[in-house]
Formats: C-alpha cells, sequence, structure tokens
C-alpha cells in the first residue's frame, strides 16, 4: 500500500476548498464555469498545490492521520469554517452554510456555499481498508444528511474528462484467512504425516470453482488467494499452512453466497486429506465492503453540473471495476450518494503509475477540476432542493425528495 495514494481523496479535497469558497461567499448562486475559473487563478491554485505538497511529505496511515487532521483544522479555523473534531479517532466534519437542513455532504473534499443549505465536509482517515467510512458514520458525521459526493483521480483517463455511471460502479469485498492443520513431519517419512501442504494445495483449487462453476456468468465476481504460508524446510513437513484472500461481487447475494461457499469449500475440502481448518472473514479488522452504487438521479444531476465543467463530450461512461471503496458505507446510511472518477493523465503523453504503485504521481493540474465539480454538485443540489421546496412546501421539511 503506497503511501501517497493513501492521501489521494483527502489532499484532492483540501486544496478544492479556497478557490469555490470565495467564489461562493462573493457570489452567491455562482455558475459551475465561475467555479472552474476561479480554481484555476493562481492564488487559489498556488494554495491548492502548497496543501497538497505539505500532505505529500508526510504520509500518515489509517486512523493515525495527526498532523494531517491538524493540517485541515488549522485552514478551517482560517477559513472561519465551524468543525467537529475528533470524529472516528482523526476525522474532521466542517460545516458550512446555516447549520440547519439540508445537508449535502462531500466526503474527504471541501467547498462551501453562502445560501440556505448546509454543506458538511467530510474529512475521513483509513480509507485504505481501514474502513474509516464506518467508523465516521457510528460517529454520526452523516447524521441527516440527504447526499453525498465522492471522487478518486484515475491516472489511465485523460486531464479533464470525467467518468461515471449509474448503479454499481464498484464492487463489495470481504477478506478470508484460514489456518488448515495437518500433522508435521520428515518429508521422506509422509505416511507419518498429514500434510497440509497439499490439502491447501486442494482447498486454493477448488475455491477456483466457486467463480467458474457456481457463479452466473454475467454477474461478475472474484475469488483470490494471494497469500499462502507455511513450512519453511527443504525436507520438513509443517504443522500447519495458513492461506487468506479476498472476495468480490456486485451484489449482496452473491457477495454472501460467495462467503458461506468459501467457508464451506476450505472446512470440506481440507477433511478429503484429513486435514481440519479454521476459516476467519476477519471482519474487525477489515470490515466488508459493500458494493458502491450511484443514484440515478443524483446520476443525471452529476451529468448536468459536470456538463457545464468540462463540456458534454468529455463525460465518459465508466466500467464497473472490481476494486473496492469504502465511500459504499455512506449508501447505507444516506438516501443519495454518488461517486465518479476524475481524469489526471497528462496531455504531454507522459504515463502516469496507477493508484497503489509506489511510482504514484499527481497530475496537479487536475485540482482545479475536483475543486469546481465538488464545489459545484454541492451548491446545484442545494440549489435545486431549495427550489423544490418552494414549489412544494409540504415538502420542504422531508428527507428526501424526487426533484433532484
Ligand atoms: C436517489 O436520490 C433521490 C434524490 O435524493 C432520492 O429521492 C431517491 O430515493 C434515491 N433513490 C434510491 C434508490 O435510493
Ligand atoms: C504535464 O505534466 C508536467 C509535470 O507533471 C507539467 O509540468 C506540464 O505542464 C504538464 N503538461 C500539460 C500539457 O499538461
Amino acid at each position: 500500500m503506497d503511501s501517497s495514494s493513501q492521501w489521494l481523496l483527502l489532499f484532492v479535497s483540501l486544496q478544492l476548498l479556497s478557490g469555490p469558497l470565495a467564489a461562493v461567499v462573493a457570489g452567491g448562486r455562482a455558475g459551475s464555469e465561475e467555479f472552474l475559473e476561479r480554481a484555476r487563478e493562481s492564488e487559489f491554485f498556488e494554495w491548492m498545490v502548497g496543501i497538497r505538497r505539505r500532505i505529500h511529505e508526510k504520509p500518515e496511515l489509517g486512523y493515525e492521520e495527526f498532523e494531517t487532521s491538524e493540517l485541515v483544522r488549522s485552514e478551517l479555523d482560517r477559513m472561519g469554517i465551524s468543525y467537529k473534531h475528533p470524529v472516528a479517532v482523526t476525522g474532521v466534519v466542517g460545516f458550512v452554510g446555516t447549520g440547519k437542513p439540508p445537508f449535502v455532504a462531500l466526503r474527504a473534499d471541501m467547498d462551501a456555499l453562502a445560501m440556505q443549505g448546509t454543506v458538511v465536509l467530510l474529512f475521513q482517515p483509513a480509507e485504505e481498508g481501514g474502513g474509516g467510512a464506518k467508523k465516521m458514520i457510528e460517529a454520526g458525521a452523516v447524521d441527516n444528511v440527504e447526499a453525498i459526493f465522492g471522487f478518486h483521480v484515475s491516472t489511465n483517463t485523460p486531464i479533464g474528462i470525467v467518468e461515471s455511471r449509474p448503479g454499481p460502479v464498484m464492487a463489495g469485498s470481504g477478506f478470508f484467512e484460514a489456518v488448515i492443520s495437518g500433522k508435521g513431519g520428515h518429508a521422506a517419512i509422509p505416511q507419518h504425516t498429514i500434510d497440509p501442504i497439499v490439502a491447501a494445495s486442494n482447498v486454493i483449487v477448488s475455491l477456483q470453482h466457486l467463480v467458474s462453476r457456481e457463479a452466473d456468468p454475467l454477474d461478475s465476481q472474484v475469488v483470490t488467494v494471494a497469500k499462502f504460508q507455511g513450512g519453511g524446510a527443504f525436507n520438513v513437513i509443517p504443522d500447519s499452512v495458513t492461506i487468506g484472500g479476498t472476495f468480490r461481487a456486485f451484489s449482496k447475494e452473491s457477495f454472501f453466497q460467495l462467503k458461506q461457499r468459501i467457508e464451506e469449500v476450505i472446512v470440506g475440502q481440507a477433511s478429503v486429506q484429513r486435514c481440519s481448518a479454521t476459516v476467519s472473514f476477519l471482519e474487525k479488522e477489515r470490515p466488508f465492503f459493500p458494493v458502491t452504487i450511484n443514484n440515478d438521479t443524483l446520476h443525471a444531476h452529476f451529468i448536468k453540473v459536470a456538463g457545464e465543467i468540462v463540456g458534454p463530450g468529455n463525460i465518459r461512461d465508466r466500467h464497473p471495476v472490481m476494486g473496492a471503496e469504502d465511500f459504499a458505507f455512506f449508501a447505507e446510511v444516506v438516501p443519495s450518494t454518488y461517486y465518479y472518477f476524475l481524469g489526471m493523465q497528462n496531455e504531454s503523453g507522459e504515463l502516469l503509475k496507477p493508484g497503489h504503485s509506489p511510482y504514484f504521481t499527481v497530475n496537479e493540474d487536475v485540482l482545479p477540476y475536483g475543486a469546481a465539480l465538488h464545489a459545484s454538485l454541492a451548491q446545484k443540489f442545494l440549489i435545486q432542493r431549495a427550489d423544490s421546496a418552494l414549489q412544494s412546501p409540504s415538502e420542504a421539511h422531508s428527507s428526501s425528495h424526487d426533484e433532484l
């Protein structure tokens, strides 16, 4: 896990703050294009780049984001934005606006609106497998929030292009670990041992039949064994072997079917070779990530807003991927959530290394796009929300509405 991508969402978000903030405070209902213009002004751009670099110079792992959290808070203080801290250890939740409903949230992203509505800024810890979103929810960070937007940069998409789709965009994911135990002994006298290496090998092959033989070929799923540990000498059969891996699916049903079958196959197949097996799904350390599903109504909203910023021709359909996003936890408690991708491949053709590569770099020219998009998505959401409330006062206080 590389630390620079770890911070991706957080730093991109942070930088976004000042341009749109000033734009909105100055102009109330600023247009989407205006957000991009402001975010590109050298004063704002340099501020964003400076913050990004400061975060990048001091990467901190999940729930240990102490200095980053401090940086976020000092910038919020500087701008006079109130916030709650600590939320989920190092998390920060800022509030821009009246402090009253309706609430729209930007995860790890900042902007501000001087209008009826409140924008909630979620600076979330531990996105890389630590389930930070879940802890933020448990700490009440998104109580009463009606919609949340989140995004990720995409290294192989040209800058100025945005990608998304309605429905599922990222898979649900879980991890498993199993200890397969036999009886160790001398490698030259196998008849006096119960060999867990051969049993584990058969377990792994059988696990590969789950997707190929039991899953609907049109319902994408993954089972990968990525860990195999046991033994250490050339002439000793070990007592036990530990295997572990991940499983992914695009629906709850498929996900829990896989979970059940993984356990059955490991225990059953190990017993064929007279071994015993214990299976753990490590939920405490690595909570299951739900499927990331984009709300249809917010997709239409995104197409409209992004069209104004990057142009309708620069919005691309995003194929779903088997990667998982802990942003998905928000969808379980908030009526509408939306996740999109921002291209940052340099026009000069310089190929950027992918997100989890240790050679990952950021094209800082992407920062104004993220700033403008997030600010505008939240602002337009609140404007439409306010307009629809005016039209039907009876719905003004309902927690969801159909206009958006
Ligand atoms: C999608 O979002 C809209 C607008 O916020 C909401 O009314 C609707 O219930 C959401 N749809 C689903 C399936 O959650
Ligand atoms: C490409 O990226 C480099 C460094 O990342 C930057 O200096 C340059 O301005 C970029 N060129 C374009 C055309 O975006």
